[in-house]
């Protein structure tokens, strides 16, 4: 029940795909380096996220399909222990974005925990802050503070911002296989050679050009061969007219990228004909930095000081 004290939000959750992902090496902590172009897309989830301030804590999160252990109820756990507040969190999530489909789904809802619980909860926080706590959560999470366009190097942690891409129309093909992160690393890992220079050479030439041509992603081989299904999806795409087909992060979804939201309808409907509903298409679109912060800031807007130059946005109840 709302309570005067309860401050509350409704926040949307972007999922990403990769534009591209080359894996170089395995790290010393067991981590791989990698190389990446992570984009925000329109699929999203939808959080409804309350919080209470109180003398105890308890952090309850709601919604379909139940997830054990949830990446975002460990982010609010996490920021209110960082900050040393305590209070009442209510999580209720809308989930559109499958799990296990490489969109980073589970990352982005943490992220947007990480964003709007501070603002609620009367907590200033830097981003240094937030990506730090993020990056414990998950590799991709610290990316989901900022959205748009952005190099990510390292365990993808480590980001940069790049000009935003032309908003290019997306066929997402969303399988229900689940795809586990740390197999598919696994696998990969056993066929690393010495060839990091090479593909940091053909990942530089790609970036340098204007649309991120030809996208690899060092996964497919590996995934492709647990599912042989995701590489006859790519290759559909890309014979419905997709002038680049790739699967995103380490699977299972695979997209198609088109010239024109004219040519992206034909294939969506050739694909409706003979859709699986094991494989259903979204048609989205590329999610621009400014998007995604005027996003938030509406979202936020009740709570958050009305300096638009902010980020992450700051709570006008902190004292
Ligand atoms: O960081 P995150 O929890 O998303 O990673 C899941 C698993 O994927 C890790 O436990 C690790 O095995 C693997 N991973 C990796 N190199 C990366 C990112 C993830 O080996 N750059």
């Amino acid at each position: 029940m709302a309570t005067s004290i309860e401050r509350a939000a409704r926040l949307t959750a972007f999922a990403k795909i990769n534009l591209g992902l080359r894996v170089l090496r395995r790290r010393e902590d067991g981590y791989h380096e990698l190389r990446t172009v992570f984009q925000t897309i329109s699929l999203a989830d939808r959080l409804d996220l309350a919080f209470t301030p109180g003398r105890t804590t308890s952090i309850e999160v709601l919604g379909t399909p139940h997830i054990p252990d949830n990446l975002a109820g460990r982010a609010a756990r996490l920021v209110l222990e960082k900050f040393g507040k305590s209070g009442r969190v209510q999580i209720n999530l809308d989930k559109k974005t499958p799990t296990g489909a490489g969109l980073g789904g589970g990352s982005s809802d943490a992220a947007a925990v990480l964003l709007a619980l501070p603002v609620l909860a009367g907590i200033r926080a830097s981003i240094d802050q937030l990506a730090e706590l993020g990056a414990s959560l998950g590799s991709d999470v610290p990316f989901f503070l900022y959205g748009g366009t952005a190099l990510g190097l390292g365990r993808g942690e480590e980001l940069y911002p790049l000009p935003d891409q032309p908003a290019r129309p997306l066929l997402l093909i969303t399988p229900t296989i689940h795809s586990s992160t740390a197999e598919a690393y696994r696998d990969l890992s056993a066929t690393l050679a010495n060839s990091g220079d090479t593909k940091v050479a053909a990942f530089q030439r790609a970036a340098w050009s204007r649309n991120l041509s030809p996208i690899v992603n060092d996964f497919e081989p590996v995934v492709f061969r647990r599912h042989p299904e995701l590489a006859a999806i790519r290759k559909r795409l890309l014979s419905l007219g997709a002038v680049e087909s790739a699967m995103s992060g380490s699977g299972s979804s695979v997209f198609g990228l088109f010239d024109s939201t004219s040519d992206l309808r034909k294939a969506q409907s050739a694909w409706d004909r003979r859709a699986t509903p094991a494989a259903p298409a979204h048609a989205v679109s590329f999610v621009s930095g400014p998007k995604f912060r005027s996003v938030w800031r509406r979202a936020l807007n009740e709570h958050r000081s009305n300096d638009d130059q902010l980020w992450p946005p700051q709570s006008r109840h902190a004292r």
